[in-house]
């Protein structure tokens, strides 16, 4: 499985047998120009948490341009649907389904959910993805909250995304905490630098995790992680 960073809470995960793209937001992220180019991002299935614009600025045209399946909440689906995109698939909390690179679970995010254009995204969520040899967690935007201790019920995490950011999310000690309710050592930070509001000290992120024996992978923008 190769993980690309591509800035903010933006990853390609190839997972073998399909590209998926999480939380689209490239072209107006200062921090990925020059590092990223949207027109060579490939994807088959666009995996989308919540409605905000620094999580779907990019959603429509690469949806367009990728043909792509587009993931998410029921109310996203039908907002993508009403830009001109057919090919989407609604989820909601609790929910399942098999795609041909695995199964999607849609969960839970403690976080608010609207579009850039003030209409209504459904709550905000997150996605556990299964596929024939991993398992991880994409937790959103979120706060910290006890249901996560739901997903090591039914799941067994090889690592996951969590939020370090802080200011609209938890912060990494936070994330130190949701780690353990998943049950998962092993996690890869994201939504953070990306603004003012969430700018964070890397080294004390990364100590806080290995404080507690966990590895905190913090992503280069552009970069490829192997799992
Ligand atoms: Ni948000
Ligand atoms: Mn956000």
């Amino acid at each position: 499985m190769k993980i690309t960073y591509l800035g903010h809470s933006c990853f390609q995960i190839d997972t073998g047998k399909a590209k998926l793209v999480f939380d689209p937001f490239i072209r107006p992220n200062e921090l990925a120009k020059g590092k990223v180019d949207i027109d060579k991002v490939e994807a088959d299935y666009i995996l989308v948490s919540h409605g905000h614009e620094d999580h779907t600025a990019d959603l429509v045209y690469l949806a367009k341009k990728t043909g792509a399946k587009v993931l998410g909440s029921w109310e996203l689906h039908n907002w993508v649907n009403k830009q001109g995109i057919e090919n989407t698939h609604p989820l909601n909390f609790g929910g399942s389904w098999e795609f041909d690179f695995g199964k999607v679970t849609y969960f839970q995010a403690l976080h608010s959910s609207s579009f850039g254009d003030g209409s209504y995204a459904g709550s905000a969520g997150s996605f556990i993805v299964t596929t024939y040899d991993h398992c991880f967690y994409f937790a959103g935007d979120t706060g910290l909250f006890q249901d996560m201790k739901l997903i090591p019920m039914f799941h067994e995490l090889d690592f996951a995304f969590l939020p370090i950011g802080d200011n609209f999310t938890m912060d990494a000690e936070q994330a130190v905490i949701a780690s353990d309710f998943i049950r998962c050592d092993e996690i890869i930070a994201m939504h953070f630098d990306t603004f003012g509001f969430i700018k964070i000290d890397k080294e004390k992120a990364t100590k806080s995790f290995e404080n507690m024996g966990k590895n905190l992978i913090i992503p280069e923008i552009g970069k490829s992680i192997e799992k």
